[in-house]
Order: structure tokens, then C-alpha cells, then sequence
């Protein structure tokens, strides 16, 4: 593509590499386009986020059911939603390569905002500005691409055994919407969550783990009497906000709620708010929230032939509920954690690089030292400290790799928020004390062994 990576996104993608938080998907064979594996940081900081996203909006609520369905779904699903149909991107394809691009990507790149365009208007706007492909050749007309990848269960390879990798992890909270109902009769309002992955065949993977084709993302249908959905869709998009500033720890003043024009909601969506956030690479979404209406639950009673309606007890009335989805990527929340905590200062007179992480995110929450590496007794003490704070909290690690400067510096990249030096002070004095230093100001004090694990729990929330 013709627009460079810009250098803060350069510097991220290499920081996360050499510390271990995110790596090219199928590196040694030359990596494959728009997949990226996770090293042990990358799981840590992505389990700390899915972790209290499930906190937030299912053990602490009691209108949530959880659910983990199968990426494998029967393909009428799939006709059913509307996917196979239009969940499709425009496209032009190089007259002499072959080689297809995103026609709004090349249209923003001109400097065109492609919102609301037609197929047919994209091509006109095209073919106006001589917008020519990235090798600097001629485009075709713009043509939607279906995005979902295609296999086939089963043996045999026939029409009938054709089955998609789930392109949204929604359906599976609709399908599995009788069951929850039949198994625990819950009233209205109530919703099915779940975490787990999906896949999008994108023709322009981009922006690092932003645009990918397999993606994790978290879920919610919230189900609502048809009069109740403009109420609870405003309870949602207040918590999404709660989640992003004060679970993760977000800066507000990147945020920004924006409304999706018609032309722009997915086919199934009556009224869509997104949260975007300001990335090294503009302001993009982050998160969705769509009103769905009965929409989905209607078109499985049609394809299924299975009654989805709902007997309420209270109205004495049976309907079809209405659905407010509101719907996380959980690639796009690290990549705006990250992003967000990345930070170039100077301490004592050297310049240093590190991850404003909120303790809540940060994958390693405390790093023990000995002072010297070669010193049983400092190593043995902190050994004794290190357990002691390990059987408590998620996220210590014992580190004596290299002097005490190296140690910080890598910590400091790792985004831990609290490294305890164990010294001869602390093995010789009866009251033992360690030193604690603060990774964002360099501060160091001394706090009490005894103290040690409440210090540090009240601090990390
Ligand atoms: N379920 C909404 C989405 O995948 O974007």
C-alpha cells in the first residue's frame, strides 16, 4: 500500500515483538497476512482484558447466561443472518495483476471519505480522479467480495457440506437463544455472552493486529421488550465507556462516541453508536453497539423452522424480542492499551521507553530482584518474597537476569508497575524492609516484608 506505517506504529509492532507480547502469525515461513500469534505477555495482557470483560458484564450482572458455542455452524445460519447474502466488502481488482484492493481504502487514501457511497458511486469517484491501483495500474468497476471463508464439513466436498468459519461469534447467541430458555426461564430482559474467535477473509489486512482475518472478539445479545430497547441501548453504551476508562484504564480524552449514518449500519441494525479511539493511525473504531431488532431471531424462526418467540409472564403477551449487541474486538483493545501506554521519557538523564499500563491490564504486576545475583542470601530471601506474593496475586515474576538498570529497563518495557528489590538491609535487619520502586516516576521506597502483599494489593485494585 502507498501509505507508510507511520514510525510510533513501527516502534510499537518492535517492542512488541522483542518483549513477547504479539509476533507475525507463521513467521518462519514468511508469516501469514493478517494473522499475528500472541507470545506469553500478549496472552497475559489478553487475559487480563477478557477477564474483566467477563467480570463486568457477566459475573457481576444477573440478567447474563454464558455461552461458548461452536465456530462450525450449519450453513443456513449463515443464510439466515444475512452473511451469505451481504457481509461483503467493495472491492476493484488491478487490470493487470489481478491483485484485488478495498476501493474505500484506495478512496481514503485519495483523500475521499467513501462513507455512504454506492458500489456505483465509488466506481464514478474512481474513474473521475483516475484513482489507479497501488502497482499504478487501472481498476475495475467496484464489486462486493463476501468475506466469510468457505470450507467443507464432512468427507465430501458438495454444496450440501459447506460450512463457514463464523465471521461474528453473534450467531451463536442466537442460536443457542431456545436453549438458554428452555433451560433456565429467564425474564425479560436478559442476554447470552461469549468470547471467542472469528474469521474474515479481509482483502486489506492493516495497521498491525487493528485489521486481521482471525480475530477474538466478545459479545453480547441483550434481549428487551420491543418499547425497552432505547433505554437499555444507552445503559450499554454507558458501560462500554466504564469498561474502556476504568477497567482498562483508557485515557477519556482519546474516546470519541459516533453515531453510524443508515448508509453505513450493517444490514441488521436499526441504530448503531460506535466507541472510536485515537491510534497512532487516525481515530477508528473500537467497539460496536447496534440495535437489532428482532431481526435475527425472526430470520432463524423463518430458515429453522423453530418457534424463537418469548412467552412473557408479566404482559401476558408472546413476542419475538428485540436485541441491542454490543460487541468488542479484543485485538483492537490491546492495540489500544498498547498504544495508549506507550510512552518516551527521559529518567536520571537517560532516555527510556516503557508501558503506562493501568495495573489492572499490566500483564506482569510485579517483578522481585535480589540485589546481586550471586548472593544466596539475597536470593533466598527473595525467593521467600516472590512466593509469598506469587500464592496471592496473578502476575509476579522473579527476575535476576543482568544488573539492576537492565532489569528496570525491561521491566519498564514490559509495563510493570511495581519491581521489589530484596538487599543486605533486608536480610539483616530484623524489621526486614524491601524496596519498592514506582515504574512511572522511578520513585524507590521502603515498605515492611509484613506489609508487603496488602501494600501491593491496595495498590493494583
Ligand atoms: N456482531 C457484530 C460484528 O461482528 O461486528
Amino acid at each position: 500500500m502507498k501509505k507508510e506505517r507511520n514510525e510510533l506504529m513501527e516502534e510499537i509492532v518492535s517492542l512488541s515483538k522483542r518483549r513477547g507480547f504479539i509476533y507475525q502469525g507463521s513467521e518462519i515461513y514468511g508469516g501469514l497476512a493478517g494473522t499475528w500469534d500472541y507470545g506469553p505477555y500478549g496472552v497475559a495482557l489478553k487475559n487480563n482484558i477478557t477477564s474483566l470483560w467477563w467480570k463486568r458484564f457477566v459475573d457481576d450482572r444477573d440478567d447474563m447466561y454464558g455461552v461458548d458455542a461452536a465456530i462450525l455452524m450449519h450453513q443456513n445460519v449463515w443464510k439466515a443472518s444475512g452473511h451469505v447474502g451481504g457481509f461483503a466488502d467493495p472491492l476493484v481488482t488491478d487490470v493487470k495483476t489481478n491483485k484485488r484492493y478495498r476501493a474505500d481504502h484506495l478512496l481514503e487514501e485519495m483523500g475521499v471519505d467513501p462513507k455512504g457511497m454506492t458500489l456505483d458511486k465509488m466506481t464514478e469517484v474512481i474513474r473521475e480522479k483516475k484513482i489507479k491501483s497501488p502497482e499504478g495500474n487501472d481498476v475495475s468497476d467496484v464489486r462486493q467480495f463476501n468475506m466469510m471463508f468457505k470450507t467443507h464439513v464432512g468427507a465430501l466436498e458438495d454444496d450440501a457440506s459447506i460450512s463457514y468459519l463464523r465471521p461474528e461469534t453473534a450467531q451463536g447467541l442466537f442460536v443457542n437463544f431456545k436453549n438458554i430458555i428452555d433451560t433456565f426461564h429467564p425474564k425479560l430482559p436478559f442476554g447470552l455472552a461469549q468470547i471467542g474467535k472469528a474469521f474474515r477473509n479481509e482483502i486489506a489486512p492493516r495497521d498491525f493486529i487493528f485489521r486481521v482475518r482471525e480475530l477474538e472478539q466478545m459479545e453480547i445479545e441483550y434481549f428487551v421488550r420491543p418499547t425497552d430497547w432505547k433505554g437499555t441501548f444507552e445503559h450499554f453504551l454507558a458501560q462500554q465507556k466504564e469498561f474502556l476508562t476504568k477497567d482498562l484504564g483508557l485515557n477519556t480524552s482519546k474516546i470519541h462516541v459516533v453515531d453510524i449514518p443508515e448508509a453505513d449500519r450493517a444490514h441488521y441494525s436499526k441504530h448503531s453508536v460506535d466507541h472510536e479511539f485515537d491510534f497512532p493511525f487516525g481515530q477508528k473504531e473500537l467497539l460496536g453497539l447496534a440495535y437489532r431488532t428482532d431481526f435475527d431471531l425472526k430470520q432463524h424462526t423463518e430458515h429453522s423452522g423453530t418457534d424463537l418467540s418469548y412467552y412473557d409472564e408479566e404482559t401476558k403477551e408472546r413476542f419475538i424480542p428485540h436485541c441491542i449487541e454490543p460487541t468488542f474486538g479484543v485485538g483492537r483493545l490491546m492495540l489500544a492499551v498498547i498504544s495508549d501506554a506507550y510512552t518516551v521519557d527521559e529518567l536520571g538523564g537517560e532516555k527510556r521507553t516503557y508501558l503506562k499500563f493501568a495495573p489492572s491490564v499490566a500483564p506482569v504486576k510485579v517483578a522481585v530482584f535480589p540485589l546481586l545475583k550471586n548472593k544466596p542470601q539475597l536470593i533466598d530471601k527473595a525467593q521467600e518474597v516472590f512466593k509469598m506474593l506469587r500464592k496471592e496475586i496473578k502476575g509476579v515474576v522473579f527476575d535476576d537476569n543482568g544488573n539492576i538498570g537492565k532489569r528496570y529497563r525491561r521491566q519498564d518495557e514490559i509495563g510493570t508497575p511495581f519491581c521489589v528489590t530484596i538487599d543486605f538491609d533486608t536480610v539483616e535487619k530484623p524489621e526486614a524492609e524491601v524496596t519498592i520502586r514506582h515504574r512511572d516516576t522511578g520513585e524507590q521506597e521502603r515498605v515492611k516484608i509484613s506489609d508487603l502483599l496488602t501494600y501491593i494489593k491496595t495498590k493494583i485494585g
